[in-house]
């Protein structure tokens, strides 16, 4: 069994995808192609957004956006412990200060009724994750942010394609980011990402410093680097396009009968008023995680664990002064979370599988 089934996807729609490639090969147009142009008014338009900026990563679209924002030494920016590191390593490596606030134990995304308090003269953005596959209140945070003259930037790395009121992720806030990393909702067959904007400046400044701040050839009125998105990747995005909404509906089938069938035993992810979830990780809590992962790896079957160690006890953040305890629940869930197989293609009996072993394990070790 898979913990994410990539080569399956590759399997069903080899023909697309190795046409798609070959094109690109055929005709030598490896940076900035059609492809990459394509890619973006595909995305822009699934989203609703006006502008969408291909990039090298979802690492690097955090950091063009921050970048494209003004953002630097002096500056705090507003994010959450658990999550992974790249949101507050782009922060930190232009100079700014990451400022943590906790999380909802339901959903893990940032708690609301904290931010306010972690405001202050020196903070200019506020960035958000939607952590596992939903989004948080972008109405609650974007009023927020609008009181205090603040841009919001969605952290979409592993939302893409969930929807929050019906609107879709990415096209919530000032600036979004997403990662096309191979296991993310929507992957490619390497590193890849794009930032999505209504702001026509803003879409401006980030094309330019996605090609090392220059805007025309030779001329480089910003400091930029080299962020592009391969147009291989593009071209591979593409070809998957067309099948992502049916992958967006199964991954939501699929969570909805893992937490029907695991609610009684373990605690299952909350789905947000008005969210749909796309299941970047089906993550459960429970008791003595350790031990039932081992059991659970014993059986074949494989899980993950994000994310085992909170941001503000990783060695590089020390200098910021927390300690264990300064966000009680984001460093809970890091004990108590394990993320199952999820991907599209998971059948019943599998699923099954699973349910059933998660079950056994945890009435053996409790
Ligand atoms: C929440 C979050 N933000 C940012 C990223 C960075 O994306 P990438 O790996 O494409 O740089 C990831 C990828 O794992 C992520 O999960």
């Amino acid at each position: 069994m898979q913990f994410i089934d990539i080569k399956k996807q590759y399997q069903i729609h080899k023909k697309a995808i190795d046409q798609a490639i070959h094109e690109v090969l055929d005709k030598g147009s490896f940076i900035l192609g059609q492809q990459n142009k394509t890619l973006e008014s595909t995305l822009a338009e699934y989203v609703g957004i006006k502008h969408c900026i291909g990039v090298s990563s979802g690492t690097d679209s955090l950091l063009i956006a921050l970048m494209a924002l003004g953002i630097g030494s002096g500056d705090e920016v507003i994010t959450v412990p658990f999550t992974w590191i790249s949101p507050a390593e782009v922060i930190a490596l232009i100079g700014a200060t990451p400022v943590f606030v906790d999380i909802e134990p339901g959903t893990y995304n940032i708690d609301i009724n904290q931010i306010e308090a972690a405001i202050t003269p020196r903070t200019k953005a506020i960035m958000p994750i939607s952590l596992f596959g939903q989004m948080p209140d972008y109405a609650a945070i974007n009023a927020i942010a609008n009181k205090h003259g603040l841009p919001v930037i969605e952290d979409a790395a592993q939302s893409f394609g969930a929807t929050q009121h019906g609107k879709r992720s990415c096209g919530l806030t000032t600036i979004s980011s997403t990662s096309f990393f191979p296991a993310k909702p929507f992957g490619c067959y390497g590193d890849g990402g794009a930032i999505f904007t209504d702001d026509d400046r803003l879409a401006e400044r980030m094309r330019s410093i996605r090609v090392h701040g220059g805007e025309k050839r030779h001329h480089h009125p910003y400091l930029g680097v080299n962020g592009r998105l391969d147009t291989l990747q593009a071209a591979v995005l593409l070809a998957k396009f067309p099948h992502f909404p049916a992958e967006v509906k199964a991954r939501g089938e699929i969570g909805a009968r893992y937490s029907k069938l695991l609610k009684d035993c373990c605690v299952v992810p909350t789905i947000q008023e008005g969210n749909t979830h796309v299941y970047a990780q089906y993550t459960i809590r429970i008791p003595k995680r350790d031990e039932v992962q081992q059991e659970l790896q014993a059986q074949g079957i494989p899980t993950g664990v994000y994310y085992p160690k909170c941001l503000h006890e990783q060695p590089v953040f020390t200098y910021l002064g927390y300690k264990y305890g300064s966000f009680p629940v984001s460093e809970k869930a890091s004990t108590e979370v394990i993320s199952l197989p999820m991907h599209p293609w998971l059948s019943q009996e599998d699923q099954d599988h699973v349910v059933q072993a998660v079950k056994q394990a945890l009435m053996a070790k409790i």
